[in-house]
């Protein structure tokens, strides 16, 4: 599709892997964060940024967000401004930007909303459209300082005792015993979004 960008960053590969299958889909090209520049985010209509999900912040999302400051803070505003031509469908926003975050527990309410507090916490960014996609945990393959930030949460969890959400009751087991919840299909509503052109309510 032309005029349409798949950005990803991606530490264990879960993103990369959705990053592309979107990509082939949707037939554009996918680009690696870093290897992102400026004229990329200008000259494409449909930007597509997704990341991994570690310790509740979604990778690579402010290095994005920095690309194009000012015009990101324009095109969210217009896109989520709430005149009434936008309402009616008579104006269309000059950029769609969409996210998607890949973790392993944000199958839950509480958890996108704790999940988007955090990592879209600018006004301008508070209504970003954002999709949740199931990834993949291989224990022995988390390496540095992530083996550090895995036994914290796993205290964190613990300290929660009778008080634990779900979603953390969830994320604690997955920790424990690894799992692959990654599944193709999880792209539809990211493809239909971007083929259909039509902000999500
Ligand atoms: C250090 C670390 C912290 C994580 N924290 C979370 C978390 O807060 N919520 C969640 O749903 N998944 C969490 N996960 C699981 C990852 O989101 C999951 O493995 C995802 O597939 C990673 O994407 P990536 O392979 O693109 O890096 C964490 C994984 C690691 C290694």
């Amino acid at each position: 599709m032309q005029d349409t960008i798949v950005i990803y960053k991606s530490k264990y590969g879960a993103a990369e892997q959705y990053a592309r299958w979107i990509a082939e889909e949707l037939q554009c090209p996918v680009l690696e964060l870093d290897q992102v520049k400026k004229s990329d985010i200008l000259e494409n209509r449909n930007i597509i940024f997704g990341g991994g999900v570690h310790a509740g912040g979604i990778e690579g999302i402010d290095k994005f967000l920095k690309l194009t400051k000012k015009q990101f803070k324009n095109w969210f505003y217009a896109a989520h401004d709430s005149n009434a031509d936008f309402q009616l469908g008579l104006y269309k926003p000059t950029k769609n930007i969409v996210f998607f975050a890949v973790g392993i527990s944000l199958r839950d309410q509480q958890a996108r909303e704790d999940l988007r507090y955090v990592n879209f916490d600018k006004k301008w960014l508070r209504q970003a459209e954002c999709y949740f996609l199931d990834g993949r945990y291989e224990p022995e393959k988390v390496k540095g300082g992530d083996k550090t930030v895995i036994s914290l949460t796993l205290k964190m969890i613990d300290s929660m005792g009778s008080q634990m959400t779900e979603s953390q009751r969830l994320l604690k087991e997955r920790i424990k015993n690894g799992c692959d919840l990654m599944d193709r299909s999880q792209i539809k509503p990211i493809v239909d979004r971007i083929r259909g052109d039509q902000p999500q309510e």
